[in-house]
């Protein structure tokens, strides 16, 4: 566990009144907890630039389940790539809509190319990466 430190920030008041409406709306317990977590997510996506980052992130998709071939195409793009691929759960949205969580882990460049060729597909109607860094440094 890493040592906590205090320091202080100088900002103006409206964007300090700005900042307090966001840490409510997304209810995070303290100033603190936002300011680490946007931190956080800006040095990450800062990391991915460096493509042998250890990454780890989450690819969800809705799709269109009548789409011919569709599912398939999805199915065979992640056996292709088992060394990325770690788990993928499914659920049945509604008579043609499926909704697809994939966890992957690997080089931060690999990851975003095989998230973008399954985001890419005909018939995905949503697709969103989400990745952190695997590197033990959170
Ligand atoms: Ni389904």
């Amino acid at each position: 566990m890493a040592d906590i430190v205090r320091f202080s920030v100088s900002l103006e008041d409206d964007l300090l009144e700005r900042f307090d409406r966001y840490c409510k709306e997304q209810q995070y317990a303290t100033r603190s907890e936002a300011v680490r977590q946007l931190i956080r997510k800006e040095l990450t996506e800062q990391a991915w630039e460096s493509q042998s980052e250890d990454a780890a992130g989450t690819l969800t998709l809705v799709y269109d389940h009548h789409r011919p071939q569709l599912a398939e195409r999805l199915t065979a793009l992640q056996h292709d790539h088992t060394d990325l691929i770690i788990s993928t759960l499914h659920a049945h949205l509604a008579h043609d809509l499926c909704l697809e969580v994939i966890v992957l882990r690997g080089p931060a460049d690999r990851l975003q190319k095989i998230a973008s060729q399954l985001r890419g597909m005909k018939g995905i109607y949503k697709g969103e990466l989400v990745m952190a860094s695997a590197a033990g440094r959170a």
